[in-house]
This record gives structure tokens, C-alpha cells and sequence, in this order.
């Protein structure tokens, strides 16, 4: 379990959690499908941004304003680089906790060139000053900024080149409907299926030159809570078990041995996972309970609770929210 007075940055990643780790974010870039056709699975969303790039790359234009939402680990700072790879663009990435004020953004719109791509991570943390700036940005690729202070400010009003913003956030629910409505492609990201986690796994296993059986990656997929990422990151837990007791070939034994000892099990739940069903059962009578309560007992925050852990479970059918509270299924 995670201290709650940490900073969230600090702590350190159990094996399923989706928010990745400095030694595992390096080798995650060098992972990076490079075109679309190497994103494993989602095809139906893969289709869909097929056409809207071959429709803006005919007219010659950018690509409308995009937006992508869903849990940790599962493509959409991926899709961003993929989008602007294929468009032959260049690709600016920043973060709304990163965007402190209207200037930084100011600086970084009228760098584009146009067509260019400027990805906002976690888009959902913009402040509200930056974000009615972009407002007009994405509407009528304009900035209206203040020049001086006092009796002798003006107003100017610069134009932009015609970029493309890609949002990402695991949070909807906190995009006001303004800012929503200025993307003209909203695109969730869902789960992934384990024989989708499974070709990622052979995938990764070939580029870190590990030996995996099919029903070794099958059996790591799934145990990875739908998620790329996880997946990536259990393999290589595996492959240093097998290092060490199998001559670095993963066999469906290893496999097994090695999910078992990380707290993995069958369902692909983790410890924290486990623990939140254990606290609403036994403390709760099953629910229906508030999630500041179940945060509270799992010391973690709220965002984290219904993010990270919450869709999965709900996906599973474990849990289900209702109008008061969570209950288990
Ligand atoms: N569809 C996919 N095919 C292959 N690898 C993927 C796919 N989706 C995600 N990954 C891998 O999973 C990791 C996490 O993806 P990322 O785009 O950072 O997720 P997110 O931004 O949604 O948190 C990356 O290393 C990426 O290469
Ligand atoms: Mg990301």
C-alpha cells in the first residue's frame, strides 16, 4: 500500500498498476508501436482514425481535434505519436498540470507549424484561465492575449496555423462540456481482449529477446487487467524468474510460479484490487458504501479508486456503482 502523503509521482508501482515507473518507462518508449498497423487490437477505433487521416491527408488539411479517454496503460499517449507519424507531422507534447499559464500555452500554439499535433496529457487538470484561452484556439485557431499591465494593456489577437490538439485523460467526467464539445472526435479506450495482450506480449517478448511459449503468453495476458501495459510489465517480472530457473525460457510452469509470487491471480486482481473487495465486504456488509470511505481505507486517493482500480473491477462484474455507493456484485 501506498502512504497517502506521498507524492503520487514517488510511489512505487505494484506490478498491475498502470502508472508506470522510470526503469519501465524507458524500455515502454523503445516499445512504442512506430505505425498504426503495429497497434495491436482496438480495431474498430483503429478504422475509424484509418479514415479521419486519410480523409484530412486528401484535403491537404489538419486533422480535426481529437480526444481520447480511459483507464492507464491502454495506448493513448501511443495513439497520439502514431497519429502524427502517419499524418507526416511534427508532434509537441505537453500535460494540463504542466500548463501552469496562459503564456506557456500561448508559446507552444504559435510554435506550430501547420498540421502539427500538440498532445495535452491528462487534459482533465488544465486550469480553467488556460483552458478558455484554448477555447478560441481550437474554435478559430486565434489567441487573444493581454500585452502590459494597467491603464496602457491591450488586447492583441495573434493568428495560428491550423494544428491538431490531442487530449488524453482517464477522466471524462471532469471535462466541462465546453471544452469537450471543441473536439471533433471523441474516442474512449477500452479494455483490451487477452488474445489482443497476448500478440502485444509475443510482440515485446521478440524485442527483448526472451523465449515465451503462446500458453505463457496467454496465461500472462490474462492476468493483466486488460492492459497493455501491465502485460509488458508482468513479462518482464516472468522473464527474470526464468532467467533464474529456466534457462531464461518462459514455459506456462514459470509463468504460473512467477505471477503467483508478484500476488497476481487467476482473475489478473492485484493485491490492491483484492483488498478493495475485501474492504467492502467485510467492513461495508457488501455496500452500498461511498468511495471516500474505500479510499480512505485503502489509503489511496479518490482519483486513483475510481480510475485505476474501479473500471476493471467493474468490467469483471465485481462491482457494480450505484447512486449510494459501491456495492459488490
Ligand atoms: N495496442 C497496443 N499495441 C501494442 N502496444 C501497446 C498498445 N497499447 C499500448 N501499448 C504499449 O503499452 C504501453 C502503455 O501505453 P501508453 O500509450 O503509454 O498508455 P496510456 O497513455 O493510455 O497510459 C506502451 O509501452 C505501449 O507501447
Ligand atoms: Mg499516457
Amino acid at each position: 500500500m501506498t502512504d497517502k502523503n506521498l507524492d503520487p509521482k514517488l510511489k512505487i508501482p505494484s506490478f498491475t498498476d498502470a502508472t508506470a515507473g522510470k526503469e519501465d518507462k524507458e524500455i515502454e518508449l523503445s516499445l512504442r508501436p512506430k505505425k498504426l498497423g503495429e497497434f495491436i487490437g482496438q480495431r474498430r477505433l483503429k478504422d475509424q482514425l484509418e479514415v479521419f487521416i486519410e480523409a484530412a491527408r486528401e484535403r491537404g488539411e489538419a486533422l480535426d481535434h481529437i480526444l481520447f479517454y480511459g483507464p492507464p496503460g491502454l495506448g493513448k499517449t501511443t495513439l497520439a505519436m502514431l497519429l502524427a507519424a502517419e499524418m507526416g507531422t511534427n508532434i509537441k507534447i505537453t500535460s494540463g498540470p504542466a500548463l501552469t499559464r496562459a503564456g506557456d500555452l500561448a508559446s507552444i500554439l504559435t510554435s506550430l507549424k501547420k498540421g502539427d499535433l500538440l498532445f495535452i496529457d491528462e487534459i482533465h487538470r488544465l486550469n480553467k484561465i488556460v483552458e478558455e484561452t484554448l477555447y478560441s484556439a481550437m474554435e478559430d485557431y486565434v489567441l487573444d492575449i493581454v500585452l502590459g499591465k494597467g491603464p496602457s494593456a491591450r488586447s492583441v489577437r495573434l493568428k495560428l496555423q491550423k494544428f491538431t490538439i490531442v487530449g488524453a485523460t482517464t477522466r471524462i467526467g471532469l471535462i466541462s462540456g465546453p471544452m469537450r464539445d471543441r473536439f471533433g472526435i471523441v474516442q474512449q479506450i477500452d479494455f483490451y481482449e487477452d488474445k489482443n495482450l497476448s500478440e502485444i506480449i509475443m510482440r515485446t517478448a521478440e524485442y527483448l529477446k526472451v523465449k515465451i511459449e503462446k500458453e505463457a503468453a496467454e496465461e500472462i495476458a490474462k492476468r493483466s487487467r486488460g492492459t497493455p501495459r501491465i502485460a509488458n510489465r508482468l513479462l518482464k517480472r516472468v522473464r527474470d524468474y526464468a532467467q533464474i530457473n529456466n534457462d531464461g525460457l518462459i514455459t506456462i510452469t514459470e509463468a504460473k510460479i512467477a505471477l503467483e509470487k508478484l500476488g497476481v491471480d487467476e482473475l489478473g486482481l492485484s493485491d490492491a484490487d483484492r483488498k478493495y473487495l475485501e474492504v467492502v465486504k467485510r467492513e461495508y456488509g457488501g455496500g452500498p458504501v461511498g468511495v471516500e470511505n474505500i479510499a480512505a481505507a485503502l489509503t489511496e486517493d479518490v482519483e486513483t479508486i475510481t480510475d485505476v482500480y474501479e473500471p476493471f473491477l467493474m468490467k469483471k462484474g465485481l462491482v457494480k456503482r450505484t447512486p449510494r455507493g459501491r456495492v459488490i456484485v
